[in-house]
């Protein structure tokens, strides 16, 4: 990653789940962390989630952005360069799910889903690039979905999001390529959240049987990929999608 002194990396929707599991797997001294997310206020993850970073010796801040809004976030992210004065990593990861078919899709469903999580990216990657592109370095990764890729009945809004997510991130790896900014999505399948455990019994076993590994995936096998890509290892990958589901879909 960057030049030498404090490097910093963005995770959006870094309170819960496969977030908070990124930023642990990034926490190490010299870097810092900065993440939202878009929890009711009284929900206390977010703070949790820093102090497991101070026990890992690394520093994080928060701020409670929602990221589909584009202004919102150009100013948390100008907030961000005035105090640590550059990004080198944006991780987009924030998102969420509004299920139903589409016959009985209400609009509202359909906007809120393609904003958070599509329209969230756009927001943010437009907010870093300047600063990524002035150091000539930028690692940014976009966590998508084995939804985006396969469809899934009952989530016509969630799969364009993250099919879209793809076509973004490879239209960015193009643009911004030769400022040495990388772009690249890890495609999660089935993955122990909150997200997922909202869902009926039947459904998750339905999952199961389609997983050649034979388990869930945890947070932390998503973000093992995700410290992969930003690594000097990835320093030649860009526009790609790493899948990681099991072996539930092999693209
Ligand atoms: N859990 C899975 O099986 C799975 C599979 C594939 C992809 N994903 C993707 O991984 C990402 C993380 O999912 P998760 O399971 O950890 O979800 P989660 O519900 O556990 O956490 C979601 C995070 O996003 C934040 N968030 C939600 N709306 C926001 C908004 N408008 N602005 C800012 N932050 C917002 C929340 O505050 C929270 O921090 C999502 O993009 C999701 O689509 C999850």
């Amino acid at each position: 990653m960057g030049e030498n002194g404090e490097r910093v990396a963005i995770i959006t929707g870094g309170s819960k789940g496969i977030g908070r599991a990124i930023i642990l797997e990034l926490a190490e001294p010299g870097l810092q962390i900065v993440f939202n997310h878009f929890d009711p206020p009284e929900d206390g993850s977010a703070d949790e989630t820093v102090s497991m970073v101070e026990a890992a010796g690394a520093h994080a801040e928060y701020a409670r952005v929602d990221v589909s809004d584009h202004g919102a976030v150009k100013e948390f992210m100008g907030g961000v360069v005035e105090r640590h004065g550059r990004i080198d990593v944006l991780i987009n990861n924030a998102g969420i799910t509004r299920d139903n078919f589409l016959m009985r899709m209400k609009e509202g469903d359909w906007d809120a889903v393609l904003s958070v999580n599509l329209k969230s990216a756009f927001n943010c990657i437009q907010a870093a690039a300047r600063t990524m592109m002035k150091q000539h370095y930028g690692r940014i990764v976009s966590i998508a979905s084995v939804v985006g890729i396969q469809g899934n009945a009952g989530q016509a809004n969630y799969a364009a999001s993250k099919a879209g997510m793809i076509g973004l991130t490879r239209s960015v790896a193009k643009e911004f390529a030769s400022r040495n900014i990388t772009a690249n999505v890890v495609a999660p399948g089935y993955i122990e959240t909150e997200m997922t455990a909202i869902l009926p019994e039947e459904v998750k076993e339905a999952y199961m049987t389609t997983i050649p590994l034979a388990r869930a995936g945890t947070p932390e096998d998503v973000a093992g990929a995700v410290k992969f890509l930003i690594s000097e290892e990835a320093a030649y990958i860009t526009g790609q999608v790493i899948h990681v589901n099991g072996g539930m879909l092999m693209a």
